[in-house]
């Protein structure tokens, strides 16, 4: 380690250890200090409150291990007030009597005051989750600022359609769009803001009420979050803010018999729990889950970029992506060419803790995601793949893992079957014998369909691939942009529906079919 690599530690140190006896000071340059060092609190119809129990759980730092703060411990007691607000704000409370256009201003205002935190917000998003400051600053903050902005524009065009029936001309037939009601929404610690900001926009846009569970790993931002929607103006209930561990805290929400939708994001696991939850008052339900998403090079890709490409669609995040570049194909005659540069750049990316400006490569979130993760590099290596780059642990403190590239896979090794949410990339070959349909098929071969990117300058093989792909998202020459306007969701067992765009509106509303006899 460098002296100044020493220095960052030493400040990240003196800033965020629990039993730091520093003086808040400037000079140690964290906007993110003063927000980790208060008295953390749910939002719940309006206030501030511990968990009933009065419990509460450690927050850790992954690059340390070490705790940073402790926030509330919700059970179901929290569950049901928190409901219960919400259930209120949408049937007689204030929100029902909110206009449109109010809606809108309010979401703008909420996207300005978190654009004027973005500081803030990157650097609890990194001590939180690990991931390099330099990303969240220009892709997690900046993407939920937009994501509210886009979210303001929808709550006065939420159309209905007027409809000639079939039967006849006696009849005036319109349709209305109304807000499905109270939604739950549980969320992971991927990109918590965003998720959140993903949640949160069309919900408020199309008037409904949340009661929004943060994941248990990263509940920071989402309590900073909090705070700006009481001071934006939203009105008491509308949006409930719960910090809590899946079964206690998730499964009641899930299962409450007032919340008329839930929205969920997380493993496909869970996301199987929270369909039976919801099988009790058939509330509505929407899933965004795994992914084990092909990125596939043609021979006539422009190489720089398409090997650059795979290399972000896979260590972006720290692979913690549900839409993670993780299978890699590339044709038989640029194989070679293809793992030695996707490993050269795994060589090469700076890990680091995600506060020191110069990290590219932060800690996985958690102990346990480190372990999950770990125990996939020994079943690789097991199972007799070889390894281009990385394959293990890196520093021995904190839940670093080096980015790995394993080849020469068989499509029955658990890595190559099996989602495993870190930096590790399973490359395969094909060769020109393959036609689309053959190697569409082989991209297919997953329980999966979320997403995959193809890499070629050829067009007509980009659109038919396009077409032949069973995922939500098909990116061409690129991975892993995302935009508020674009929706986004899976196929398969990815999950049930989408998020963001004009489509998200349908997710959140009910269509009211209106007849008039003439
Ligand atoms: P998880 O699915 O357990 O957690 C996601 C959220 O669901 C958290 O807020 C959690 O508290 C909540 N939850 C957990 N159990 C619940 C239950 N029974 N009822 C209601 N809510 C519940 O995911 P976890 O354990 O954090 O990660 C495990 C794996 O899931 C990862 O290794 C990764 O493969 C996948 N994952 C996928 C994500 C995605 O973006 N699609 C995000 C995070 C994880
Ligand atoms: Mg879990």
């Amino acid at each position: 380690m460098s002296a100044e690599d020493f220095q960052i530690e030493d400040k990240i140190m003196a800033t965020f250890a629990p039993s730091s006896e520093v003086e808040l000071d400037s000079r140690l340059g964290f906007q993110a200090a003063e927000f980790v060092r208060t008295h953390h609190r749910m939002l719940i119809d309006g206030n501030f409150v511990p968990a009933s129990s009065g419990k509460t759980f450690p927050v850790y730092n992954p690059a340390t291990g070490e705790v940073i703060c402790h926030v509330p411990e919700a059970d179901h007691n929290d569950v049901d007030k928190a409901v219960v607000a919400a259930r209120r704000a949408f049937d007689s409370g204030p929100w029902s009597r909110v206009s449109p256009s109010q809606r809108g201003q309010l979401l703008w205002k909420l996207a300005d005051l978190l654009e004027s935190h973005t500081e803030e917000f990157a650097e609890l998003e990194s001590l939180d989750n690990g991931k390099p400051v330099s990303v969240a600053r220009i892709a997690d903050v900046p993407l939920a600022v937009d994501l509210f902005r886009y979210m303001a524009g929808w709550t006065t065009k939420n159309l209905g359609s007027t409809i000639p029936l079939s039967a006849g001309q006696d009849f005036l037939s319109y349709t209305v769009r109304e807000p499905i009601g109270v939604v739950a929404q549980i969320i992971p610690w991927n990109f918590p803001l965003l998720m959140a900001a993903w949640k949160l926009g069309p919900a408020l846009a199309t008037g409904c009420t949340v009661v929004l569970k943060l994941a248990e790993q990263t509940p920071l931002t989402g309590l900073r979050l909090a705070q700006l929607i009481v001071e934006a103006g939203f009105p008491p209930g509308v949006v409930n803010v719960l910090t809590g561990f899946g079964e206690p805290c998730g499964a009641p929400l899930a299962a409450h018999n007032l919340v008329d939708k839930v929205a969920f994001t997380g493993s496909t696991e869970v996301g199987k729990l929270i369909a039976k939850a919801a099988t009790g008052n058939l509330k509505k339900v929407t899933l965004e889950l795994g992914g084990k998403s092909p990125a596939i090079i043609f021979p006539d890709a422009d190489m720089d970029t398409a090997i650059a490409g795979a290399a972000s669609a896979i260590f972006f995040n720290q692979g913690q992506c549900c839409c993670a570049g993780s299978r890699l194909f590339a044709h038989e005659a640029v194989f070679d060419q293809v793992i030695s540069g996707v490993s050269e750049i795994a060589g090469k990316i700076k890990i680091g803790h995600g506060l020191d400006p110069a990290t590219e490569l932060g800690p996985l979130v958690s102990e346990e995601q480190f372990e999950k993760v770990s125990a996939y590099l020994s079943s690789g290596r097991e199972e007799g793949a070889k390894i281009g780059s990385g394959g293990g642990r890196y520093s021995d403190r904190g839940y670093f893992i080096q980015p790995t590239v394993f080849h020469d896979v068989r499509p029955d090794m658990k890595v190559v079957a099996e989602e495993i949410f870190g930096p590790v990339v399973v490359a395969q070959k094909f060769s020109s014998d393959a036609d689309l349909e053959k190697l569409a098929a082989q991209a297919n071969d997953t329980v999966f369909g979320l997403a995959a990117s193809v890499w070629t300058r050829d067009i007509s093989i980009a659109h038919k691939m396009a077409r032949r792909i069973k995922a939500g998202t098909v990116w061409v020459n690129c991975h892993n942009v995302f935009d508020a306007a674009l929706p986004f969701g899976g196929y398969k067992q990815s999950g049930w529906g989408r998020e963001m765009g004009a489509e998200v509106l349908n997710n959140y509303t009910e269509v009211k079919a209106v007849t008039v006899k003439l």
